[in-house]
């Protein structure tokens, strides 16, 4: 069903596993990058020692990307966001990539704004830079919070396994997957793409089970609330959801910004996610640490206030 979501083309193999959430999921996305990597290197010739492997992705990433390179010792390239990007830099990120790139991750909603990654350009760029070398680099798109929605909010938006050089994703079904917490996604569009050292083969529990997630046991609830919200409200039923939280946040969005008060720097068009900062020059006795402080106090400590 998600490689459907995802358009995962009849042509190739996908492959996949669920994991306890992105955090498995984007650790096992970034394992298979790094042992296909280094096998191309090495029928290529490369001296794989002389350099560290790095990882290509902008500054916007969540920690689970830090945990990766810091666990399998790869460095991380960061292309910086800034208030003209706010999102990854499309005119700087090919500059940070190199013989030594095990690959780029774009991210498809960004964990503190909520924007996305323009997957479409930077595999426009991909495509190029690949054609003028044996060093192949590729995608995998971190879309932990936007691989369950943008396919059902904004389906002709191409992120996905439609783009040449997408090769990975990762969603949680904890998050727009709207099943509660242990629940994560990754696919693979062909299965070359997952070296095949990293899928085990267990029998012990009867047949040949073949496992490549990092947890072996965890809870099966998960994986049938996330089943069943698929069939119960199906392809129509999510739309209506998302869509519905969708125009929630566009009216957030209006209304707090015709307060006069607010800078809205992300209007929730993409992501069902609403900041804003205050005005520069706002004479206020008061800033948004104490609304945050205000909304504790009210007991509301899951609203998520962007302070930058
Ligand atoms: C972009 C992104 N990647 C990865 C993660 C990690 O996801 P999980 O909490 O499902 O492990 C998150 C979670 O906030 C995220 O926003």
């Amino acid at each position: 069903m998600i490689a459907d979501l995802w358009n995962a083309s009849e042509k190739e193999k996908f492959m996949g596993t669920s994991t306890i959430g992105s955090s498995e999921a984007c650790m096992l996305g970034g394992m298979a990058m790094k042992f296909s990597w280094r096998k191309r290197a090495e029928k290529l010739g490369l001296d794989i020692n002389a350099k560290k492997p790095n990882l290509v992705i902008s500054s916007g990433y969540q920690v689970c990307w830090e945990k990766f390179c810091v666990y399998w010792d790869i460095e991380m390239r960061e292309v910086p966001m800034d208030r003209e990007h706010m999102s990854i830099n499309l005119d700087k990120v090919m500059d940070y990539v190199d013989e030594y790139t095990i690959g780029v991750v774009g991210i498809m909603g960004i964990t503190y704004t909520g924007r996305y990654d323009d997957i479409k350009a930077l595999d426009n760029l991909i495509e190029e830079y690949n054609k003028q070398t044996d060093y192949k680099v590729y995608i995998h798109v971190d879309a932990a919070s936007g691989g369950l929605y943008a396919p059902f909010v904004e389906p002709e938006l191409e992120w996905d396994f439609r783009l040449k050089n997408v090769i990975s994703i990762n969603t949680s079904g904890h998050k727009y997957g709207l099943v509660y917490p242990g629940v994560g996604w990754v696919l693979w569009r062909d299965k070359k793409y997952l070296p095949e050292e990293l899928i085990f083969k267990v029998s012990y529990l009867g047949g040949e089970l073949p496992t490549m997630a990092i947890n072996f046991s965890h809870s099966a609830s998960q994986l049938i609330g996330q089943y069943y919200n698929f069939v119960r409200y199906g392809f129509d039923g999510y739309k209506a959801i998302h869509e519905r939280t969708h125009k929630v946040a566009m009216y957030l969005a209006e209304e707090i910004e015709k307060t006069g008060m607010f800078e809205i720097m992300n209007d929730g068009s993409q992501l069902p996610i609403v900041c804003y900062k205050l005005k520069e020059n706002s004479n206020l006795g008061w800033n948004l640490y104490d609304l945050a402080d205000r909304l504790f106090n009210e007991g509301m400590a899951s609203a998520c206030l962007s302070t930058s």
